[in-house]
């Protein structure tokens, strides 16, 4: 823990869940944490929180992660305060069970759950590298590896239909963005090891926190059991 004291991370999904305990944790160690999720109250709070327990080393970016001119203001913003950059972690996910566009023309579930971690780890190369031994931290899942009851269904790449344009289903690209997670992290490893930049990946199994509230009541409820 002592190590991390002083280290200059983001977490993004830092308003909720997994990304909010890890941001308050953080901040208790001593580390210096930027806060990233979207402009709503839980956010503020959240923010108000860890700063309560780390002061100034607390900073929040507010930042629309399914927008990528929100994305480019966050790296920005954060670019402006620092050089370098310790820990990144990849938390922020979101259930769209229904297919949407984004205004910028992405399928909103692959952009948010996906892209994003694409885009924010590929723009902050630099003060990644700058801070090297660094690392990305990038959390996933499960839902990719076949299952009992499902057949032996593990999730594949579409690229002949990468966001589900010609045929939406919530189940194959859920999958598909948790593997492609993992994907990203294996060449993020091969790419960037030299530099001194290191890419793991983790499913935190499951745990109860809000990132269900838009799925339908009862498979909510079966979810909170
Ligand atoms: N909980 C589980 O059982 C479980 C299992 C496997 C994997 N995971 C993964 O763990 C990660 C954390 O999820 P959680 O369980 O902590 O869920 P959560 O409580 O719902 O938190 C999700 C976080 O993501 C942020 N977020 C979502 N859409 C965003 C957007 N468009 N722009 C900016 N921020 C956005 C939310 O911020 P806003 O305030 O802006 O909404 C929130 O801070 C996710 O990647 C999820 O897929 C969770």
């Amino acid at each position: 823990m002592e190590e991390l004291k002083d280290k200059i991370c983001i977490v993004t999904g830092s308003s909720s869940g997994i990304g909010k305990a890890v941001a308050k944790s953080l901040a208790k160690i001593g580390a210096r944490v930027t806060m990233v999720s979207r402009d709503k109250p839980r956010g503020r709070i959240a923010y108000e929180e860890a700063r309560q327990i780390g002061g100034d080393n607390v900073k929040w970016i507010p930042t629309d992660l399914s927008l990528r001119s929100s994305i480019e203001n966050m790296v920005n913003t954060f670019q402006s305060q620092h050089e370098r950059l310790d820990i990144l972690l990849n938390c922020a996910g979101e259930n769209i069970m229904k297919k949407e566009m984004t205004p910028e023309g992405f399928d909103r579930l692959f952009f948010t759950n996906y892209l994003s971690h694409f885009l924010i780890t590929n723009l902050l190369f630099e003060p990644l590298k700058n801070a090297a031994p660094s690392k990305v931290i990038t959390i996933s899942g499960s839902s990719h590896k076949a299952k009992r009851g499902e057949g032996n269904f593990d999730a594949v790449m579409d690229f002949d239909d990468l966001q589900g344009n010609q045929h939406y289903s919530y189940a194959k690209y859920a999958k598909q963005y948790v593997l492609a997670k993992v994907l990203l992290t294996y060449e993020l490893s091969r790419r960037w090891e030299s530099y001194g930049i290191a890419s793991t990946t983790l499913c935190p199994g499951l745990t109860r926190t809000n990132h269900t509230d838009t799925m339908p009541l009862p498979l909510n409820f079966l979810f909170y059991l």
